[in-house]
């Protein structure tokens, strides 16, 4: 039987690498897109090395709908089918909404949500065309749910990325595509660790996340993988938190 192939946008790092280790372990061929066209093909190489697979790295900015045309494309070429899309890459300024700038606020919602439209949309049409069905995966957030003054912009964008994701399952069932969410709670990767390795947000894991501990990329990646599983056929257009508990807690 053919490998399967998963294009993970953003996964030159943190938690879309964490996705890809996950999935490459279960023998799926890997394209690492991103826009550090360098990193992600360093990335790759190790990923390879790591697991086995073939792993191809690509540059692209989601933003650029020319660009994700081109990244797919690629990835076809390489590969000859995309069997997985993760829409991963995403931004998280951290600027409270009062003194965010409107260049900043349309870049989030660029990044977060128009960047997985283009993707999903590009990608859909590949997997259509080969006729073997598909997933698609949707990175959102705790934030499609709960937000604070410092995350208006990334909120509202992975609240309208859950719904996008929903509009697509409806969509795209019919062909065998199904789309789902994962929302991961607190994770330690680049973007969040300026916060949790202080000493109190890291105190405040212990005790408000009920298995004690910050989440891993590699979390985040098995959620991935077992909705990308074959098991999973039937789980479409819903939204997994994956966040140790986290939210179950009453404040
Ligand atoms: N870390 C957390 O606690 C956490 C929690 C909830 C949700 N998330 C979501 O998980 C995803 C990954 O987060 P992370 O913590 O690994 O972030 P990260 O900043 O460590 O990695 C993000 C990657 O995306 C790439 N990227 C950014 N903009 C891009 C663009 N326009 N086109 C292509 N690639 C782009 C970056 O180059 C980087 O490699 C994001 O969507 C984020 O919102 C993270």
């Amino acid at each position: 039987m053919q490998k399967k192939v998963a294009l993970i946008t953003g996964a030159a790092r943190g938690i879309g690498y964490g996705i890809a280790t996950c999935l490459a372990r279960q023998g799926t061929q890997i394209v690492i897109a991103d826009m550090n066209g360098p990193a992600a093909r360093k990335s790759a190489k190790q990923l390879a090395a790591d697991t086995g697979v073939e792993a191809l790295g690509l540059a692209c900015d989601i933003c650029d709908r020319t660009q994700v045309a081109k990244m797919i494309r690629k990835a076809v070429k390489h590969f000859g089918r995309i069997d997985i899309l993760v829409n991963n890459a995403g931004i998280c300024p951290f600027v409270d909404i009062m003194e965010m700038s409107e260049e900043m606020f349309k870049k989030t919602m660029d990044v977060n949500l128009n960047g997985a439209f283009h993707c999903t949309q590009l990608a859909a049409k590949e997997m259509i065309k080969r006729g073997q069905g598909g997933r698609v995966i949707f990175i959102t957030s705790l934030a499609v749910n709960v937000t604070s003054a410092q995350q208006g912009d990334y909120a509202a964008s992975k609240a309208g990325l859950h719904m996008l994701m929903k509009s697509f399952a409806i969509s795209l069932g019919p062909k065998g595509i199904t789309c789902n969410g994962v929302a991961p709670g607190m994770i330690l990767t680049d973007m969040t660790k300026f916060h949790w390795e202080k000493p109190e947000p890291a105190a405040f894991i212990k005790t408000r996340v009920p298995v004690g501990r910050i989440g891993t990329p590699e979390d985040i990646g098995n959620a991935v993988a077992l909705l990308c599983s074959p098991e999973a056929a039937y789980i479409n257009g819903v939204g997994l938190i994956v966040d140790g508990g986290h939210q179950a807690v009453c404040a």
